[in-house]
């Protein structure tokens, strides 16, 4: 693929997608980001609360249905934050940040005073692969970065020799 329309750059949290999305953005000309969360509550797209588990509650497809209509008025969108079904699955090119180092990823998520529950039940999650089996199964092009083995640098690096080595 040469340089794709869209970048989606997804994972469990604290895995650095916020990090690589913002040094993206500086590095590729003409690309705007768009972190999902703020879409979300800009766009009023928040059902509720879930006390219990302390997480905002949206509807995925509602999301990502929204974000499409969206981008049909956009050229280059780098979209960071929780996976998302998106159409046209030729227009992304998905990333998937895991870190498989789960007392690095204990510290990250300690270091933003998330509960030690959800903390366990992240790192379940990311050794479980949930988020890079949905990933996998809905694009075309993806592309999976161990944030906790490799350096932002060698991460961006990895992104751009891909664009090249799939076209
Ligand atoms: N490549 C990296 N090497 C070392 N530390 C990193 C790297 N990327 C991110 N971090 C650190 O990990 C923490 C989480 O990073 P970041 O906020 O980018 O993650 P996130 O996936 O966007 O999290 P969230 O899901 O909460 O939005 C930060 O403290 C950041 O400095
Ligand atoms: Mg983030």
């Amino acid at each position: 693929m040469k340089l794709p329309k869209h970048l989606l750059i997804t994972g469990n949290p604290a895995t650095g997608k916020s990090t690589l999305a913002k040094a993206l953005e500086k590095r590729l000309n003409g690309f705007t980001l768009i972190e999902i969360s703020d879409f979300i509550r800009e766009h009023q797209l928040i059902d509720g609360y879930d006390r219990k588990r302390n997480v905002e509650v949206y509807s995925p497809d509602v999301v990502a249905e929204s974000i499409e209509k969206f981008l049909k008025s956009q050229s280059h969108v780098i979209l960071t934050g929780p996976p998302l079904n998106l159409n046209p699955v030729e227009d992304f090119f998905a990333v998937v940040l895991s870190c498989l180092k789960p007392d690095v990823l204990k510290m990250r998520m300690r270091a933003r005073h998330y509960e030690e529950r959800k903390i366990e039940e992240n790192i379940e999650a990311e050794l479980l692969g949930i988020v890079l089996g949905e990933v996998e199964s809905w694009f075309e092009h993806v592309l999976v970065l161990d944030t906790c083995s490799i350096t932002l640098e060698e991460a961006i690096a990895l992104i751009l020799s891909s664009f090249v080595e799939t076209e």
